[in-house]
């Protein structure tokens, strides 16, 4: 029943090498047990507290589960990684994840960069030839409205590099070059990329950044952002002129992130097989076998839209509640209670409608309710 042990991995902000390194060595949380309603009572109440504190940690963290959507980029950026192997006078290929907030890319591409931590670590050693720490990943999170100057401090911050104030945007991008190299990083992920300033007349000297980044860091660059493609970041420079905007474009292949949907049986399927997994780490006395898929199939996409962000949330407040109340398993009365975010409550009614209506389901065709 031990969680993570004594590391506090809620106040991670991932932004230092530091940090980094906590999350992708802690090791995966353990279940805690699940107990059935004859078991429950018998826990005295200090073991009862310390059962419920272990059980509301645990479904605060569900995941990450290995979602088609998640697989699917996953592979697609181990394809990209290796093949930027080549020797370091050849540009490397880019690669952006664009799609709207709350569609599980962050969650992806961390756990993309633990894996790709641990291979390089165990391959190459967590010592360069010169003696350096190995940092096979450096992850920088952006935050409103970031300068081209804030992003090469946060690249640097990364490092424990704390860079002087009077830098110029280009002495701090060099000290971050530095460190990137002598650090022998392979991948370097910048998330929230839309909170770079980009205005329109600095889009080009946003794109021109990144493009010297992508000709002299010897990286990988994994952007990941919302609307990057409304950004122009993939525009083969339609606007005359913009040459810089074509190449970028011509490197960067870009990756999405669907959000589940129930308009073919495939589509069903995936959404039942989550429905599945996560029945699985319920850790609730009354839970049962298709709690999730069967009885809850149609409810809970209509809540979500097929969001996974929206639908683990109402999961997690959903089994907080049914710990809390002493209720020990999820249904429609008790998740009615539990409020989700703003888009997904507003893209509700509509489809709530037509699953009632009986115009759509979510549920694959063998596992319809006989008419
Ligand atoms: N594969 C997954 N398994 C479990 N939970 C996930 C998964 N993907 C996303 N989530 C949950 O959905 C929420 C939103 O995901 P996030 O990665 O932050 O989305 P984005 O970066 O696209 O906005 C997170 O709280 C995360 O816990
Ligand atoms: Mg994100």
């Amino acid at each position: 029943m031990s969680t993570v042990g004594a590391l506090d991995l809620g106040t991670l902000a991932l932004s230092r090498k530091e940090d980094f390194q906590v999350f992708v060595d802690a090791p995966r949380r353990t279940q805690p047990e699940r107990l059935n309603r004859m078991e429950l009572p018998a826990l005295v109440e200090q073991a009862r507290s310390a059962y419920d504190r272990a059980r509301r940690q645990w479904h605060a963290n569900l995941g990450p589960i290995r979602t088609p959507q998640l697989g699917a980029l996953h592979e697609d950026l181990w394809d990209t990684v290796d093949s930027n192997q080549q020797d370091g006078d050849k540009a490397k290929g880019a690669v952006a994840v664009d799609a709207f907030p709350g569609l599980g890319k962050t969650t992806a591409v961390l756990a993309f960069a633990r894996e790709f931590h641990h291979r390089e670590i165990a391959e190459h050693g967590a010592f360069t030839a010169q003696g350096h720490e190995r940092w096979p990943v450096c992850r920088v999170g952006l935050t409103g409205n970031t300068g081209m100057k804030d992003l090469n401090r946060a690249m640097l911050e990364c490092f424990g590099h704390p860079g002087r104030q009077t830098s110029t945007a280009a002495q701090l991008g060099l000290q971050a070059l530095d460190c990137m190299l002598l650090c022998e990083v392979r991948l370097l992920i910048l998330d929230d990329l839309h909170f770079l300033k980009w205005r329109r007349t600095s889009g080009i000297e946003v794109s021109n950044h990144l493009k010297w980044i992508a000709n002299e860091f010897p990286v990988t660059l994994l952007k990941v952002g919302v609307g990057l493609a409304d950004k122009g970041l993939f525009s083969e420079g339609e606007r005359s002129g913009d040459t810089a905007l074509a190449q970028t474009g011509r490197r960067t292949t870009r990756l999405g992130m669907p959000p589940f949907t129930i308009d073919t049986e495939q589509g069903r399927r995936h959404w039942r097989h989550l429905l599945l997994a996560l029945e699985q780490h319920m850790v609730l006395a009354d839970a049962y076998p298709g709690m999730l898929a069967d009885d809850l199939s149609d409810y809970l996409f209509a809540r979500s839209t097929g969001h996974i962000g929206s639908l683990m949330t109402l999961i997690n407040r959903g089994c907080q509640r049914a710990v809390r109340t002493g209720a020990e398993c999820l249904s429609q009365e008790l998740l009615d209670r539990v409020r989700n975010d703003a888009g997904a409550e507003q893209a509700r009614t509509e489809l709530a409608y037509a699953l009632t209506a009986g115009k759509a389901t979510s549920r694959p065709r063998r596992k319809q309710p006989a008419p």
